[in-house]
């Protein structure tokens, strides 16, 4: 639960969106905060007080006049005790009142009375295509921005007026994520950051071929940590069925091959390499042009191995790796003697971090303990989510980029 201990104030302002947040303030509350909504008029000709009410927990405040505060202050109330405001969906006419600093009710009162160093504002927007483009509301978020806002994206697709383009809210799950990431530490800010994640695929014909059990999880949930920690993230994904981490750059390949051109086609523009994926070591040296067929006799199919470009330990030992200008991170799934293993394996592949696992058994989990190994010594990150991980190797990662240390 990423939200632990976090209290939004949730606005809802007009908006036919205002069915999607509902479940945005579900997914709130299932990922630990607490969440107090906050309606316009308006936004109540879309969806109930009594529906938001009832999936907060919390009764809902809608006017500037509510005699429930003692102080009859809701508007200060409210924001003081708040992490941060989001105002899902917000309208083209919320965002030119907040830019105006009209306070003429209790949300945009709210907004204007918070305390700007520590309550932040964050706006996801929704209109109509012809509304979003228009100039007014293109000049208004970005001078919403420029005042301190964090303004999300847009959706794009078919809206509910039946026309298609940009300014559809985005979906609850999305913005859940970037509500997420707002609240991670921005240790990688101006970074780019390539991974590598996934099994590869070696054909030995058109329909069959050698792989392995990764799941590419561990390199996702790298990437989505990197992108949260404010880096630009290339991903660099086998075949895997995983949904793309949001705002992740993702170019797909099959095998190790590929892998290794696509990793040195992006990595001249990298600051941090990180090796996750399980290249297969070796392939079948010239796969058939035609499926393979049995044939009567029972005679088995012989195949010619060759060995696989290493693309980690190539990149290692580029000139702006030994330079220092690009920082390499190797993994290693072990069996066994981890320690022994990783740390050769560290030497060998000439990478300052190596991380290891004991493998096969974390394939494809959620979880997993990491040991990670560098020249100064080796520290046990134990067993939790890849997504904890993932942050924690990000940290440690950053540490050391921007101060060379030990453990
Ligand atoms: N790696 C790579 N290219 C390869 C093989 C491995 O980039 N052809 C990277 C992996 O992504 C990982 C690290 O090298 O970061 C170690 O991979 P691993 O498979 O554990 O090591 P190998 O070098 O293949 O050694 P071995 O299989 O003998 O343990």
């Amino acid at each position: 639960m990423d939200l632990v201990g976090k209290h939004i104030v949730l606005g809802l302002t007009g908006g036919i969106a205002c069915y999607k947040a509902a479940e945005f303030c579900r997914a709130l509350i299932k990922e630990g905060a607490t969440v107090q909504v906050v309606m316009t008029e308006a936004a109540a000709q879309f969806i109930t007080p009594v529906t938001m009410q009832a999936l907060s927990n919390r009764p809902v405040y809608a006017s500037q006049w509510d005699a429930r505060e003692p102080n009859n202050m809701a508007h200060i109330n409210l924001s003081r005790e708040a992490d941060a405001i989001v105002i899902a969906p917000c309208s083209a006419d919320f965002v030119a009142k907040l830019l105006h600093g009209r306070a003429d009710d209790l949300l945009s009162l709210m907004c204007l009375a918070r305390p700007l160093e520590s309550v932040p504002l964050l706006v996801a927007p929704a209109m109509n295509r012809e509304m979003w483009a228009h100039p007014a509301t293109q000049r208004n978020m970005a001078q919403l921005h420029a005042d301190g806002a964090t303004v999300f994206d847009v959706g794009s697709g078919e809206q509910a007026c039946g026309e298609t383009g940009d300014g559809r809210m985005l979906e609850p799950a999305e913005l859940l994520h970037d509500v997420v990431a707002f609240f991670q530490a921005k240790v990688l800010a101006g970074k780019r950051v390539l991974i590598s994640a996934g099994p590869t695929f070696e054909p030995m014909d058109p329909v069959r071929g050698v792989t392995n059990l990764s799941s590419g999880k561990m390199g996702f949930a790298l990437a989505r940590a990197a992108r949260e920690a404010g880096a630009d993230v290339t991903l660099v994904a086998g075949p895997v069925g995983l949904p793309s981490p949001r705002g992740v750059h993702r170019v797909d390949v099959i095998s190790a091959q590929d892998m290794f051109e696509a990793c040195q086609s992006q990595v001249s523009h990298a600051d941090i390499f990180i090796a996750c994926a399980a290249v297969a070591d070796w392939r079948v040296d010239v796969p058939t042009q035609q499926k393979i067929k049995k044939d009567a006799s029972g005679a088995t199919p012989s195949f010619q191995f060759v060995e696989n470009p290493d693309i980690l330990a190539s990149i290692a030992q580029s000139e702006r790796a030994q330079s220092g200008a690009l920082y390499c991170v190797g993994f290693a799934a072990e069996s066994n003697d981890l320690l022994a293993h990783a740390t050769a394996k560290r030497l060998r592949k000439n990478v300052p971090l190596l991380v290891g696992n004991l493998g096969p058994a974390t394939f494809g989990k959620d979880d997993n303990a990491l040991l990670l190994v560098d020249a100064q010594g080796s520290k046990e990150i134990p067993r939790q989510s890849k997504r904890a991980l993932s942050r924690l190797l990000v940290a440690e990662i950053a540490n050391r980029i921007t101060q060379p240390r030990s453990f």
